[in-house]
């Protein structure tokens, strides 16, 4: 049987790079901007969302997190509600972790928010090692998805808990027309205006429309051997959180 393959969706499709290499290049580009572009042009909501995260986090009690694609450690911060001992924070750009650096030194929060660079395909961690592990709209940009997941799965203790927010797909109408107006014709000029890398705002929208959500990406946790796996949208259904468990 003849397997249909679909091409990655990659930032800068001019470039023979792989994904993982376009992926850090873009996010290392627009490093200084990432912030006040990602609250200005979600209008604060993404804020809103990892707290609900952190929230449903709060019944775990999780001591050791990693958060995972943590970028400027945003999501990081907020588990700091949860008087967590450690969180360490792994990502591939090394200008977004400069980023997150500085904030965590800024907040004082450095001594229990480690950043480091590290590929969530390939986890420099032991087995078995942290209580929850976290990701906010990083796994939509691992190159290879499954191997990301299972290395998630592989680093967390048995019994832990894995949170993970990404961007879904609304269903409601007319909120949906609405909502995918904004998102592929209007959010790629302000961004790309904003952020001054128009592929970075052109690639959200490309890569959202191509990623699995909902019960798909539910499927995918259970296939790497996630159990108990939920999913909730926010929003209209813009994001959603997928909670999963080891064991
Ligand atoms: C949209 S940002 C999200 C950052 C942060 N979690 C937040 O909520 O603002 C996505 C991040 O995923 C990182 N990333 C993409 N692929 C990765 C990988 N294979 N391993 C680690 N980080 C990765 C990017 O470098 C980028 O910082």
């Amino acid at each position: 049987m003849m397997s249909v393959e679909t091409k990655p969706v990659v930032p800068y499709k001019d470039q023979q790079s792989g994904k993982k290499e376009q992926v850090a290049q873009m996010f290392d580009a627009v490093s200084h901007r990432y912030d006040f572009c990602n609250h200005f042009l979600s209008l604060g909501i993404d804020k809103l969302w990892r707290k609900k995260a952190v929230r449903i986090l709060q019944k775990h009690a999780p001591k050791s997190i990693l958060d995972v694609a943590t970028g400027t450690g945003d999501f990081a911060i907020e588990t700091l509600r949860l008087n967590p001992e450690q969180v360490t924070g792994v990502d591939i750009s090394n200008g977004m972790l400069a980023i997150g650096k500085e904030k965590m030194i800024k907040k004082k929060c450095d001594h229990i928010i480690k950043l480091q660079y590290g590929d969530s395909e390939n986890l420099p961690f032991e087995d078995n090692t942290f209580d929850a592990c976290i990701v906010s709209f990083g796994v939509r940009n691992f190159e290879n998805l499954e191997q990301g997941l299972s290395e998630m799965h592989r680093v967390l203790k048995n019994k832990g808990v894995c949170v993970i927010i990404e961007f879904s797909q609304p269903s409601k109408v007319p909120f949906k027309q609405f909502y995918n107006f904004y998102f592929k014709n209007i959010l790629p000029i302000i961004g790309g205006w904003f952020s001054k890398d128009k592929a970075a705002y052109t690639y959200l929208p490309d890569s959202v429309a191509q990623f699995p959500y909902g019960e798909a990406f539910v499927n995918v946790l259970n296939k790497i051997g996630f159990k108990n796996t939920t999913c909730k949208p926010l929003t209209f259904g813009i994001s959603s959180i997928y909670v999963a468990s080891k064991e």
